[in-house]
C-alpha cells in the first residue's frame, strides 16, 4: 500500500513539474469492434448465426425462378422475407443475369438494407457482394479498365492501385460495398480458361500487383463509403489442373504449392485484405473447400490470415455432387464447415442454414466453429459501417467523371504489348488506305473478356454506349474514307476471305483483328491453344497480296500464332484491354502513344511446348529447348533502350545485408518512352534443382530521347529463399547471378 502511494505522489508531482498526465488507454477501433460482436454474438440465437453464414444469388429473392429471372428485374417481397426474416440470410451476391443501372442497384440495395435492418429481430444489415473485377462490370456506365492480365502488361502497381480506388469508388456508389477481386492465382497454365483473370505467371509481379490492387479497393478505412473490402480469390491452387481445364483435377506438391501458389495470397494478406473465396477444384485428390490443412492450417495458422472466408458458387453441393467425397447435402456441409468455410455462396437454395442448424443440434459442428465463422462476418460489417449505414450516406458526384474515362485509356494504352514490328511497319501513316479485318474488329466484347455486363460478358445488345470498338477508332483516327471494313471470318468460321483479299489490292495496309471472343471458366474451355484455323487462312489468303500486315490479338490467353507469324510484319498483342481499347490500340498503330507494354506471360510457340520463364534447367533439354514465341517480359517500342553499368554494392553478402543493384538505364531512340527495368536473379546451385532465373525487382521509368537515369535495387537475401527439402522456406548460401538486360553479375552469399 504504501508503495502505491508513494507512486500517486509521485505521479502527482510530475504532472505538477511538467503537465503530464497518464493517458488513459483508449479502447482501438478493433477492440471497440471486437466488443460489440461480442455482444451482438451473445444476443444471437442458433437460426440467426446460421443464416448470417449464408449468401443467396440475387435470383433466389427476385421474381422468376434461378437461372430464369424475368426482365425488368424485380425483388420478390415474399421471397425476401422467408430469406432475410426466417433464415436471416447474411448475405446475397451478384445480379439476375445482367447489369443494372446505378439506380436499380440502389433501390434493390436500400430494400434490401431496410427489411434486414427493420423487420429481421437482430437488425443485422446485409453484406452485398459482386464480381467487380475490371472496375464495376455489372453497373451500367460504369468505367471498365483492363483486365488483370493486361494490368500485369502496365508492370505499374501505381496503376493498378488508382484503378482498384476508382472501382471501389464506382462500386460503393452502388451501395455495394464488397467485390469478389483481386484474382491471385498464379497464371502458370496457358490453357485455363480464367489466364487472363490473373497478373500473369510470375510470383513477384504478380503479388506486387495483387496487395495494389487490394490497397485500391481497401484504403486505410473500410468505413470511408468511397472503399470497399476486397475478396482474394481462389485459395489455392486453382490455376494450374492437370489438363488445363477449368474445375479439374490439381496435383500440385507442397514445396510447389508454397514457392508459386501461397506467395501472392501472403502479400494481399499483409496489405490487409479482408476476405478470401475458396478454389473451386480439387488437388492432390481432395477438394479444397474440405481441406482443413489448408483452410485453417495453412491460411490460419501459417499465413496468419484472420478476415472471412467465402466458399465458390455451389462448391459445398459439389462435395457430394461432384466430387464424391461426401455422402450428401448435410454431409458436405460438416465438412466445408469443420474444414474452415464461414459462409457459404449456397448460392440458389436456402437449404444450407436448415442443415447447418440441424448438424449443431447433433454436435457435428462444434459451436466454437459457428461462433468464430460468424465472428467474422460480423466484425466485416462493422468495419464497413453497415450497422450506422446500411446504404451510403455520401453523394458519388464523381460518378463518370471523365479522369475517370481517361485513367482507363491510359491503362489500356500500357497494357497493350508490341510484340513485333519487323522494318518499323508501325506506327503507320496516318494518310495510308487501311484495310481492316478479322472477327475482332467490331466489337467491344473481345476487348473485354468475361465478367463484363454479363456472366460471360457476350450480350452484343448490352455493351458500354459511347466507347470505340477497334474499327470504330481507326475510323476516327483517319477518316472512314481511308478504312474499309470486311470481316473475313468469325472465330471459327469463314465469312467472307475473298472479298477481304479483294479490298486488301486496294489498301496499303492491313490491321488483321485476331483471337477470341469472351469467355470465363467452364465455357471458356478449348480443344487447342492454336488460332483458330479460319483465322490462319485469313491471314495466309491476305499474305498472297504482298501488303504490309499488322494483327492484333485481343485475347485472355495466348493464341498459338507460328504458323502464321512469319506473313506477319506486326504484332500487338492487346490481351484484354477493356473499355477504352479500341482507342488505345488505334493511338498505338497510329504513333499517337508509344508502346510500353511487357508480356506478363510467356507466350507459347506451340501447344505442347507450355513452358514458364522461370522454368527448370531440364526443361530446356532435347531437341524443342526453350523457344516460344515471345518471352516473358518482351516487348518492343517506338524508342530504344539500353541498359548497362550493371553493379552490385559487394562482392558477397551475409543473410540480413541488403543487396544493392545499380544499373544504367538509358533512351537511345529518338522518341520519349517508358522502359520496364527488370533484374532477375538466378541461384547457381541449390538443394532443389533452381530455376534458370527468378524476377527479383523491376521499375518503370520514363526517358525522353537521350536521357539516361541511374536506378539501384535492394533485394533482402531472404527474398531468394526457397522451399526446400523440409518444405520450409530455406536460405542457402552460394553463388548466385543478378541479370539485367544483356549483362550478368556475380555475388556470394555467406
Ligand atoms: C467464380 C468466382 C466468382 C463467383 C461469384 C464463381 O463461379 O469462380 O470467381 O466470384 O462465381 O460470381
Amino acid at each position: 500500500m504504501r508503495r502505491i502511494l508513494f507512486l500517486l505522489g509521485f505521479l502527482a508531482a510530475l504532472t505538477l513539474l511538467v503537465g503530464w498526465t497518464p493517458e488513459p488507454a483508449i479502447p482501438s477501433e478493433d477492440q471497440e469492434i471486437a466488443k460489440k460482436v461480442k455482444e451482438l454474438l451473445a444476443k444471437m440465437d442458433l437460426m440467426d448465426k446460421v443464416g448470417e453464414m449464408t449468401q443467396v444469388t440475387l435470383d433466389v429473392i427476385s421474381v422468376g425462378e434461378p437461372y430464369n429471372v424475368p426482365d425488368p428485374h424485380r425483388l420478390d417481397s415474399a421471397k425476401l422475407r422467408e430469406a432475410l426474416v426466417k433464415y436471416r440470410v447474411g448475405s446475397v451476391l451478384n445480379c439476375s443475369g445482367h447489369e443494372y443501372s446505378l439506380e436499380h442497384w440502389r433501390e434493390i440495395i436500400t430494400t434490401i438494407q431496410r427489411i434486414a435492418t427493420t423487420e429481421k429481430e437482430s437488425g443485422i444489415p446485409v453484406l452485398y457482394g459482386i464480381d467487380a473485377i475490371h472496375g464495376v462490370n455489372y453497373t451500367e456506365g460504369a468505367n471498365l479498365h483492363p483486365q488483370q492480365i493486361g494490368l500485369a502488361a502496365t508492370f505499374d502497381p501505381n496503376l493498378a492501385k488508382q484503378l482498384a480506388q476508382m472501382t471501389a469508388y464506382q462500386c460503393r456508389a452502388s451501395y455495394i460495398p464488397w467485390t469478389f477481386a483481386p484474382v491471385l492465382d498464379i497464371g502458370r497454365d496457358a490453357r485455363w480458361p480464367r489466364l487472363w483473370e490473373t497478373f500473369g505467371e510470375d510470383v513477384f509481379l504478380a503479388s506486387r500487383m495483387g496487395e495494389a490492387f487490394v490497397q485500391g479497393f481497401e484504403g486505410d478505412d473500410l468505413k470511408d463509403e468511397t472503399q470497399v473490402a476486397s475478396c482474394m480469390k481462389h485459395f489455392l491452387g486453382y490455376s494450374t489442373t492437370l489438363r488445363g481445364k477449368d474445375r479439374t483435377q490439381a496435383w500440385i506438391p507442397e514445396r510447389q504449392l508454397r514457392e508459386y501458389f501461397v506467395p501472392t495470397f501472403q502479400a494481399a494478406v499483409d496489405a490487409g485484405a479482408s476476405t478470401i473465396m475458396i478454389c473451386s477444384g480439387e488437388m492432390n485428390g481432395i477438394p479444397v473447400h474440405a481441406n482443413k490443412a489448408i483452410l485453417t492450417d495453412l491460411l490460419r495458422k501459417d499465413m496468419g490470415f484472420e478476415g472471412l472466408a467465402v466458399s465458390d458458387w455451389a462448391d459445398i453441393h459439389y462435395l457430394y455432387q461432384r466430387h464424391g467425397v461426401a455422402k450428401d447435402y448435410k454431409d458436405a456441409i460438416r465438412m466445408a464447415v469443420n474444414a474452415g468455410i464461414d459462409m457459404s455462396m449456397t448460392p440458389v437454395d436456402i437449404e444450407f442454414p436448415k442443415l447447418l442448424k440441424e448438424l449443431v443440434e447433433e454436435g457435428k459442428v462444434p459451436m466454437s466453429r459457428i461462433d468464430e465463422a460468424v465472428t467474422r462476418i460480423l466484425t466485416l460489417k462493422f468495419r464497413l459501417g453497415l450497422f450506422e449505414n446500411p446504404t451510403p450516406k455520401m453523394e458519388y458526384t464523381d460518378w463518370g467523371a471523365e479522369e475517370w474515362s481517361n485513367l482507363c485509356l491510359n491503362a489500356a494504352r500500357d497494357a497493350l504489348v508490341l510484340a513485333k514490328n519487323n522494318d518499323k511497319v508501325l506506327p503507320l501513316k496516318k494518310t495510308s488506305r487501311v484495310l481492316v479485318t478479322g472477327p475482332t474488329a467490331n466489337s467491344l466484347i473481345p476487348l473485354n473478356g468475361g465478367w463484363t455486363h454479363n456472366w460471360q460478358g457476350d450480350d452484343a445488345s448490352r455493351q458500354t454506349k459511347g466507347k470505340k470498338n477497334i474499327l470504330q477508332a481507326i475510323q476516327a483516327e483517319i477518316g472512314e474514307g481511308n478504312v474499309k471494313y470486311v470481316q473475313g471470318t468469325s472465330i471459327n468460321d469463314e465469312v467472307n476471305i475473298k472479298a477481304a483479299v479483294k479490298a486488301a489490292k486496294k489498301s496499303d495496309v492491313i490491321v488483321l483483328c485476331l483471337g477470341e471472343m469472351s469467355y470465363t471458366e467452364t465455357p471458356g474451355d478449348r480443344p487447342s491453344m492454336n488460332l483458330p484455323l479460319a483465322q490462319q487462312r485469313l491471314v495466309k489468303a491476305l499474305a498472297k497480296t504482298g501488303k504490309p500486315m499488322v494483327a492484333v490479338m485481343t485475347e485472355g490467353r495466348p493464341r498459338i500464332i507460328s504458323m502464321i507469324e512469319e506473313e506477319l510484319d506486326g504484332i500487338v498483342i492487346a490481351l484484354l484491354p477493356g473499355d477504352e481499347g479500341g482507342i488505345a490500340i488505334s493511338d498505338l498503330l497510329f504513333g499517337n502513344i508509344n508502346p510500353s507494354g511487357k508480356l506478363p506471360i510467356t507466350y507459347p510457340r506451340s501447344s505442347n511446348d507450355l513452358i514458364v520463364y522461370d522454368h527448370k534447367g531440364t526443361d530446356r533439354v532435347g531437341p524443342l529447348g526453350f523457344s516460344p514465341q515471345f518471352e516473358f517480359g518482351h516487348g518492343l517500342s517506338y524508342t530504344t533502350f539500353e541498359t548497362s553499368g550493371l553493379k552490385l554494392n559487394a562482392k558477397s553478402y551475409r543473410k540480413n545485408d541488403p543487396i544493392e543493384v545499380s544499373v544504367k538505364v538509358k533512351n537511345t531512340g529518338k522518341v520519349a518512352g517508358e522502359e520496364v527495368v527488370m533484374v532477375y536473379v538466378r541461384d547457381k546451385v541449390a538443394s532443389i534443382t533452381p530455376p534458370v532465373k527468378r524476377l527479383r525487382a523491376f521499375d518503370k521509368v520514363l526517358l525522353m530521347a537521350g536521357e539516361s537515369k541511374d536506378l539501384t535495387f535492394t533485394i533482402l537475401p531472404s527474398e531468394l529463399s526457397f522451399i526446400g527439402v523440409e518444405n520450409e522456406w530455406t536460405l542457402e548460401e552460394g553463388m548466385f547471378e543478378v541479370m539485367v538486360g544483356e549483362e550478368k553479375v556475380e555475388f556470394e552469399l555467406k
